[in-house]
């Protein structure tokens, strides 16, 4: 019997995957930089078992179980087990996996990114694979070959039509910059959005906005970014990242059914955010949306509590502080200044608009948990 449990980082995107040249090898159209963000905060775990006396492959995601037989996990099973040695005896025996999120998947964050990396890593381990593994992750969910690493990472499109240069590189290591820090603005809604496999799918065939974007935008723009963050210039980063997530949402509305990931409150976040910036005469903090309402901040250490206090003076809540502010210790949170209200003409909303805040920071890639009281299973391959 074998296990081994480990834990992998979901990541946000600052330059964005979206288009695929292959839908089954997930091949993207585009290269993509996003930054691998704190495990302490959010993260997948996942514990696999291998054992003589498995009778079947079993899978368990978030506590319930799930088809062994999805395309997704046979491919990544597949292409690793290719991999590893022939003769290592347990490479032929059944395996249990357990995978959960230490956040809420409703949140729509990116978890499939953390859950496939983090699968993708622990099956590398059991199999005493080394070297890259990010094209493997890649074949579970695109955006999961970022995850595969810490810090700050692109991935590389490749140009081979079978995608074995199609992965993932790190720019720097999360220490680099050690300054930045993220607002995660988590949206109250309930609308189902298409996924964003689907509406990638959707926007690749009938958008001719995203040609342009995959073909003149994104190349000038990923050399810039990789720049900025090299430099650690955050004027440079807020004006690409800002930039780079309305191009993305701009294709989806060039889309055909048109797709609409942001709402109303996603859209008056980001009118804010420029507000703020034209009042303090640079950029000092930047929005960036995946497919979904939720609206996520990148923003230096220094101007958290500011910005939170403009945040909260326009998005009241009426929750619990235990329950609404999620993730590392946030500096004080204090009332806004009079006569930034007066300034900037700012009114409140109503109050619940945003459901909770997530504040965290860039973080490390996957890990091995050594203590056994991590493991999700027990040695007979069934969930604690
Ligand atoms: C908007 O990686 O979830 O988050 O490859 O179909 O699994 P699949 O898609 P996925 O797409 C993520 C898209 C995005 C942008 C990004 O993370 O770059």
């Amino acid at each position: 019997m074998k296990m081994i449990t480990c834990i992998a980082p979901i990541n946000m995107a600052v330059i964005k995957y979206w288009g695929k040249r292959d839908e089954e090898l997930i091949l993207p159209i585009n290269d993509s930089i996003s930054a691998s963000l704190s495990t302490d905060v959010m993260c997948a775990k996942t514990t696999i078992v291998t054992s003589a006396l498995l009778k079947e492959n079993k899978f368990w995601l978030n506590g319930q179980e799930q088809s062994f037989d999805s395309p997704r996990l046979t491919n990544c099973l597949r292409a690793i087990k290719k991999r590893a040695d022939e003769k290592l005896p347990h490479l032929h025996w059944n395996i249990s996996i357990c995978s959960e999120n230490n956040f809420p998947t409703a949140a729509g964050l990116a978890s499939s990114a953390a859950g496939y990396a983090c699968l993708v890593y622990a099956l590398a381990q059991l199999y005493n694979i080394e070297g890259e593994i990010s094209n493997i992750a890649r074949q579970g969910s695109g955006s999961a070959c970022r995850s595969i690493y810490g810090g700050w990472v692109r991935w590389h499109k490749g140009n081979s039509p079978v995608g074995e240069d199609s992965l993932a590189k790190q720019i720097v290591p999360a220490d680099h910059w050690p300054e930045m820090r993220l607002l995660v603005l988590v949206v109250n809604d309930t609308k189902k959005k298409y996924s964003s496999a689907k509406g990638m799918a959707i926007t690749t065939l009938t958008s001719s906005l995203i040609k342009y974007r995959a073909n003149e935008i994104v190349p000038r723009r990923i050399e810039a970014m990789e720049q900025a963050i090299l430099n650690k210039n955050f004027q440079s980063f807020a004006e690409l990242t800002m930039k780079d997530s309305n191009s993305m949402h701009a294709c989806c509305l060039d889309s055909f059914p048109p797709i609409a990931y942001m709402n109303e409150v996603s859209h008056s976040i980001i009118q804010l955010v420029h507000l703020y910036n034209d009042y303090k005469k640079e950029l000092t903090v930047a929005y960036t949306v995946d497919a979904g309402p939720n609206t996520c901040i990148y923003l230096l250490e220094s101007e958290v509590e500011d910005f939170l206090s403009i945040v909260n003076f326009v998005f009241p809540n009426n929750v619990d502080d235990n329950e609404y502010y999620r993730g590392l210790k946030l500096p004080s949170i204090r009332p806004l200044d009079e006569s930034i209200v007066k300034d900037l003409n700012l009114s409140a909303n109503k109050e619940g608009l945003l459901k909770y805040i997530i504040y965290t920071k860039v973080g490390e890639g996957p890990r091995v948990l050594d203590d056994s009281k991590e493991h999700l299973l027990q040695d007979d391959g069934l969930p604690k």
